[in-house]
C-alpha cells in the first residue's frame, strides 16, 4: 500500500507543483495586462510592428514635421526678405522709400503738359508710374530689381484697369537704356546723382525731361523747383540748359 501511495503521492505532488508554476505564470501575465501565452512571442510581434516603441517614433516624426515647418517658413521668409536688403549690398545703396503723395503729386505738377513714353527708374510699389498712366502718359513704365515689387506694381495695374498703359521691367537701372524715354523721373540717394547724370548725358534725347525726387542733379541746372522739403522735385531740360 505504502510502495502504492508512495508514486501517487509523487504524482500528485507534482501536479500540484505544475498547477503552482501555471498559477505564477498566469499572475505574471496578468500583471503585465496580457492573456496567459502572450510572453515573449507577443512581445517581439509588437516589436516587429513597431508598436513598442509608438511614442518614442512617433515624437521624433512630430518633431521632423515641426522642424520642417519651422525652416521652411524661414526660408520663405528670407526669400521675400532678400530682395528688400540686398540693396544694401551694392555699390551704390538705393533702398525701397515709397514716394510720399505730394511727392507724386509734384512730379506730376512738373511734367504737366507732357506726354508720351515715361520711365520711373527704381519704380518700388509702381505708384509713380501707375499715377503718371492715370494723368495719361503711355506707356508709363517702371526699371525695378525687387521682384516682389514688379509683381505687385502688375497687380496694382490690373486692378486699377491699367495693364495696356504701363510696363514693369525687373532690370537694374544702371544697364536699362533711357533712349527712348522723352520722360524720366528718378527718386534717388544723393551718392547716385554724379553716376546717374552722366547716363543721362550719354543716352538721353534732347528735349527729355528729366524729374528729381529729393536729391537734385549735381550739375544741371533745374528749369524748374517744385515743392519744399523732402517733397521737392526739380525739372531739367536736356541740352536746353
Ligand atoms: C527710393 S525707392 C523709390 C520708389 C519709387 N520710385 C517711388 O518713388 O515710390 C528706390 C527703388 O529703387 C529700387 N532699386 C535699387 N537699386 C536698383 C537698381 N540698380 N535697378 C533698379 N531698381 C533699383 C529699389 O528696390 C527701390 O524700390
Amino acid at each position: 500500500m505504502k510502495n502504492f501511495l508512495s508514486p501517487s503521492l509523487q504524482l500528485l505532488q507534482l501536479l500540484l507543483a505544475v498547477a503552482k508554476e501555471g498559477q505564477f505564470q498566469i499572475q505574471m501575465s496578468k500583471d503585465e495586462g496580457m492573456l496567459p501565452g502572450q510572453g515573449q512571442n507577443e512581445r517581439a510581434f509588437l516589436e516587429l510592428l513597431g508598436e513598442g516603441k509608438t511614442n518614442s517614433s512617433e515624437k521624433r516624426w512630430g518633431g521632423m514635421v515641426v522642424a520642417g515647418i519651422t525652416g521652411g517658413a524661414a526660408l520663405a521668409l528670407s526669400v521675400i526678405c532678400l530682395p528688400f536688403v540686398s540693396p544694401a549690398l551694392r555699390r551704390i545703396c538705393l533702398p525701397y522709400v515709397p514716394a510720399t503723395t505730394s511727392q507724386v503729386d509734384n512730379v506730376l505738377k512738373a511734367l504737366g503738359g507732357r506726354s508720351g513714353r515715361i520711365v520711373d527708374l527704381g519704380s518700388g510699389d509702381g505708384r509713380i508710374v501707375l499715377s503718371a498712366a492715370q494723368a495719361g502718359f503711355s506707356p508709363a513704365e517702371g526699371v525695378e530689381l525687387n521682384p516682389w515689387l514688379v509683381l505687385y506694381s502688375k497687380i496694382q495695374a490690373f486692378k486699377n484697369g491699367l495693364t495696356t498703359q504701363t510696363a514693369f521691367h525687373r532690370k537694374d537701372l544702371w544697364k536699362f537704356s533711357l533712349k527712348p524715354y522723352p520722360n524720366i523721373v528718378i527718386f534717388g540717394v544723393e551718392e547716385m546723382m554724379e553716376e546717374l547724370e552722366l547716363k543721362l548725358k550719354k543716352e538721353v534725347e534732347d528735349g527729355t525731361h528729366i524729374v528729381a525726387c529729393r536729391f537734385p542733379l549735381p550739375s544741371l541746372k533745374p528749369v524748374a523747383t517744385i515743392g519744399s522739403g523732402l517733397d521737392t522735385v526739380w525739372l531739367y531740360k536736356h541740352k536746353l540748359n
